[in-house]
Parts: structure tokens; C-alpha cells; sequence
């Protein structure tokens, strides 16, 4: 591979699960990596699961000064990436209460969305392509955005009354499941709002479909902490018996497809890992939900979310 042919990467939640696979992939290719990981600890696992050669750099999404922090040393090395691939993220349906992050917003939505607003606020000058990714649960007419409640951000009222608000719309009580569905409708709603304000962007969103690892982490890890049997049964009935899973190196593979192949196609595209039936997939380009497509409602999410992010890191100093 010649040195124009290996690209460098930054991608997050790559120490684990669907970005690990994917970081196997793009390292055997002869890729540069940045991976990084919430701690230490996990830094060191990650170079060991995949490779010494493997740069990591250290940021716990759930603390924006933190994230603030490594973007400065990024921007000190004056790093640049071809892709930046914003991939971490995390749930914790089945439990009663919200959990906080060190500026006291609801985790999911701190983690999955306002930290990877901020690495795309500061970074995206820094990089020639964005990939996110999101899930067809943000949309209320697909099969597993149907079931418990449905994602809506309704007037983003959360976000004006910023740390101890439970959920984004300012009005719903806390849901565990809408959280994570509302977090990852902000994931298409920033894709299309960085998209608008950078054209010549290539800017991806896409679902990997439902991935269950049969380890006893994973995305389901507090899910089963929640309810260990209900989540063994699940496990077993949506993977094993109805196949309705994809398994997690395939999903890495399909996330090295999307860099592979839309890293010079300028533009927003939703890609989904579509379940056509039993063991079967098929991975495409899709239209997001129609909230999704609001092109109003995706700038103001990102101008509150950028306000919200300024004054905790002030508050923060
Ligand atoms: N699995 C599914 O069914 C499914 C379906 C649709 C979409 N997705 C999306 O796919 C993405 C990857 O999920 P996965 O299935 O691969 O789950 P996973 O195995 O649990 O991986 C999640 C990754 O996010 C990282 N992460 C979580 N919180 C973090 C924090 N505070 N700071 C830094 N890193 C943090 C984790 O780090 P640690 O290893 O340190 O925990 C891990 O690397 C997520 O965005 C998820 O929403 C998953």
C-alpha cells in the first residue's frame, strides 16, 4: 500500500463490540488508527486486542472538559484525519433512573451526542469525512423504533434547561429506551446539519442493525445488569431462534465498507442494515425518519447543543 493509499483514522468506541471488529479490518489494510478510549486502562486493553502500532489517546465521553482536553492535545499535534469516525455509544434500557454525566446530563444523551458534537464542532476542518453511527430506532415506523416509546425531541426544551434535565424534549418523564432512541435522532439530525454547513463533506449516518454479542459485554452489558433473564431470553430468541441479529464482525466489515466507499462522495447519506427475514440483511442507502429530515430542527439542535456545551465547559473551568 503506498502512502497515499493508507489513510489515518480517528474513531471512537473502537475498544469494544462493532468499532473493535472494524478497527481489526482497517489496521489489516494497512490503515492508520487513532482510537479513542474512555481511560488508561481501556487504552492499553485496546492496543492489546488490536496492535501496538495503534495510536490511542484518552477522553471519557461522559465528561465534555475531558473531551475538550484531547481535542486540544489533537490540534497541538496538529493531527488530521481522512475519516473521522464517531462510532461509541451506549444504553441502559430497563433501568428506573437517569444517570449523569460530570456535568450533569443525562449520560446517553451526553455521551452519544453532545460529546461527538463537540470532537465534530472542533475536528471537522480537521478531517475529509465524517461517519456516524446512529440506529433505526431514531425512526418511529421501523420495527425496533416501534416498540416502548418512540424517539421525538419535540422543542429540544431539555437541552435550554440543561444539567438534571431527564430527557431531551424538557417534558417526558425519564425512559431509558426514548433516551437512547432521542440520542441517536440527534446522531442523523448533527449528520444533516454538518452536511448543510460543509457540502463538500462526505458526512455518513448509518445502522448497523441489531448486534447482540454473546459475551458478557457489549451494548447490552447494563440492559442485563437491569434484567438478567429477560435480556438472556432476548438474546436467545431475537439471535438464535429468529435471527433477527447481525453479528458484530460483520457489522465492523459494513462500517469499513462505508469508509472504503463513501470517502469521496460528498454529501449527507443514511445507510441501514435492513432486515429483510431470517439471517438476512441488506445494507443500503435509506431515508431517515421524517423528524430526521427536518433541516430547521437539525440546526437548532446543533446551535442549543453548542450553547449547552459552551456553558458547562465554562462552568467547568
Ligand atoms: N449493538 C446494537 O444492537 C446496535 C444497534 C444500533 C446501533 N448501535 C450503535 O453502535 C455503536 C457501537 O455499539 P456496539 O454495539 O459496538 O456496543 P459496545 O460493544 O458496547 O461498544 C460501545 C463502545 O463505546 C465506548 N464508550 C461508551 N461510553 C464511553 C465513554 N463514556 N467514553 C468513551 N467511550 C465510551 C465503549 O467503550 P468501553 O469499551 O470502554 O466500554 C465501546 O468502545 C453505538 O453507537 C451504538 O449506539 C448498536
Amino acid at each position: 500500500m503506498t502512502t497515499a493509499e493508507r489513510r489515518r483514522i480517528l474513531i471512537t468506541g473502537a475498544s469494544s463490540g462493532i468499532g473493535l471488529e472494524a478497527a481489526k479490518i482497517l489496521l489489516a489494510r494497512g490503515d492508520a488508527l487513532t482510537v479513542l478510549c474512555r481511560n488508561a486502562e481501556r487504552a492499553d486493553a485496546t492496543r492489546a486486542a488490536l496492535s501496538d502500532s495503534v495510536q490511542t489517546c484518552v477522553a471519557d465521553l461522559a465528561d465534555l472538559a475531558s473531551v475538550a482536553k484531547v481535542i486540544e492535545e489533537l490540534r497541538q499535534n496538529q493531527e488530521s484525519f481522512d475519516a473521522l469516525v464517531l462510532n461509541a455509544g451506549l444504553q441502559y434500557a430497563g433501568h428506573g433512573s437517569p444517570r449523569w454525566s460530570a456535568q450533569g446530563i443525562e449520560l446517553t444523551v451526553a455521551v452519544n451526542h453532545l460529546a461527538h458534537q463537540l470532537l465534530a464542532e472542533e475536528l471537522k476542518e480537521h478531517t475529509r469525512a465524517i461517519v456516524i453511527t446512529a440506529s433505526e430506532v431514531h425512526n418511529p415506523s421501523t420495527g425496533g423504533g416501534r416498540v416502548g416509546l418512540p424517539a421525538g425531541l419535540g422543542a429540544m426544551e431539555g437541552l435550554h434547561q440543561g444539567p438534571g434535565a431527564p430527557m431531551v424534549d424538557g417534558e417526558s418523564r425519564f425512559n431509558a429506551d426514548k433516551a437512547y432512541k432521542d440520542s441517536k435522532l440527534c446522531n442523523l439530525l448533527m449528520a444533516l446539519e454538518i452536511s448543510r454547513q460543509r457540502p463538500d463533506l462526505p458526512v455518513v449516518a448509518w445502522s448497523p442493525g441489531l448486534v447482540i454479542a454473546r459475551t458478557s459485554g457489549g451494548f447490552f452489558r447494563e440492559s442485563r445488569q437491569a434484567n438478567p433473564l429477560g435480556q438472556a431470553l432476548f438474546g436467545f430468541v431475537a439471535r438464535d431462534l429468529l435471527r433477527l441479529t447481525e453479528s458484530v464482525e460483520r457489522a465492523g466489515d459494513l462500517l469499513v465498507q462505508l469508509i472504503n466507499e463513501q470517502l469521496h462522495q460528498p454529501g449527507f447519506s443514511y445507510w441501514s442494515n435492513g432486515l429483510l427475514g431470517p439471517g438476512r440483511h441488506q445494507f443500503e442507502p435509506t431515508q431517515p425518519s421524517e423528524e430526521a429530515c427536518d433541516s430547521d430542527k437539525a440546526t437548532k439542535l446543533w446551535t442549543l447543543s453548542n450553547g449547552l456545551i459552551s456553558s458547562l465547559l465554562a462552568r467547568s473551568d
